[in-house]
């Protein structure tokens, strides 16, 4: 039995949670600034930090208070070392290390990328392993073989934009505002998604690959012109449509791949972690399939989708089991696995 404090401020989000051996969430608490950069288009990254400095302190006292625990009853504490914008992640890594200094308790150093297919042990008691699982999200759509949590054998994934990247690519080509993915996808719920022939990078393709570039100026060009900077003149049915078929195009790749990824490694249980595994789309889609095929889908509930912390204590667990613990000078790093200052 073991209760750790998981951090993790590596993009926007600043979260905080409380998790029991690895899948009970005692308590957890997000704070988004996407509203903030909404303006902006996109992340900041010098604000986002600024932003984590604020907010990480009164989350971590929130999720103690409101769990009615003392520091005392913490066993380790896990952050969100790599991959992330340094700015933002040096917030919870630096706290992190304080804390575990300060309460005496392990220290455990997260990949973020492997914390989201984690997320599907959150509720779950038991899962069964081996499985193939996407990881989807702003800067990432990678295909893995996973023998145990943690442990994720890359198979394949986007040679160019990310699945998330894309949709909000897709947004701003729409007028749709920031973060693109869930107005896109609400939008395409009630449109027609045979209204555009959109292309489908890979789909036929034996490979384990995937293309959004192609896609995202297909949308552009068909919408705003030949060139791609006509003013945008599509109705709101017309908007709604454009949604619907590239949401089609989008979820048909992902799906696809995912489906050809497991069949290939002949596992019959598929995952999918990270924001755009919020997508109603590919949701209904994988469940069609997985239905069909007789195998298991574990999809993280949609807050342990986004960004949050719960999915970093999820794996901590894991790796507290194993050993598998952070120095006391861990530096975090944008890419690749952070270790010991050099
Ligand atoms: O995992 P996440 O919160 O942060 C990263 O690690 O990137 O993912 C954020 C991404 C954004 O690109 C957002 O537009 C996308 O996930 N996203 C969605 C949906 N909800 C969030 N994309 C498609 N459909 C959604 N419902
Ligand atoms: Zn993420």
């Amino acid at each position: 039995m073991a209760l750790i404090l998981a951090l993790e401020s590596s993009c926007d989000e600043t979260a905080a949670a409380l998790v029991r051996d690895g899948h009970i969430v005692v308590e957890e608490r997000v704070a988004s600034q996407a509203d903030d950069f909404a303006e902006w288009g996109g992340v900041v990254p010098e604000l986002a930090a600024r932003g984590h400095v604020g907010w990480l302190p009164g989350l971590i006292d929130k999720v103690l208070g409101d769990a009615g625990l003392e520091s005392s009853a913490v066993d380790a504490i896990a952050v969100g070392a790599w991959p992330g914008l340094i700015g933002s992640l040096l917030c919870a890594v630096t706290c992190a290390k304080v804390l575990a200094l300060r309460w005496g308790v392990p220290l455990i150093a997260v990949d973020h990328v492997q914390a989201h297919l984690a997320a599907v042990h959150l509720g779950r008691d038991k899962i069964g392993y081996p499985l193939v699982g996407l990881v989807a999200s702003g800067g990432h759509s990678h295909y893995y073989f996973t023998a145990e949590p943690g442990a994720l054998e890359l198979l394949g994934g986007t040679i160019d934009d990310a699945a998330g990247e894309a949709y909000d690519k897709a947004a701003a080509t729409l007028d749709l505002g920031y973060p693109g993915g869930p107005l896109v996808d609400r939008l395409a719920r009630e449109g027609n998604p045979k209204a555009y022939r959109l292309p489908r990078s890979f789909i036929r393709d034996e490979a384990i690959k995937l293309s959004f570039a192609g896609l995202k100026t297909a949308l552009l060009y068909k919408v705003r012109g030949p060139k791609g900077r006509d003013p945008l003149t599509l109705d709101q049915q017309g908007v709604r449509d454009a949604c619907a078929a590239f949401q089609d195009a989008a979820v048909d790749c992902l799906a696809t791949k995912l489906c050809q990824a497991a069949e290939a490694r002949g596992v019959r249980t598929i995952a999918v972690g990270g924001g755009v595994a919020c997508n109603s789309g590919l949701r209904e889609r994988l469940t069609a399939e997985a239905t069909q095929r007789g195998w298991t889908l574990l999809l993280p509930d949609l807050v342990h989708c986004v960004d949050n912390a719960a999915m970093i204590g999820a794996l901590a667990h894991f790796k507290l089991q194993r050993g598998e613990l952070a120095p006391v000078d861990l530096v975090p790093l944008p890419t690749g696995a952070a270790g010991p200052r050099k």
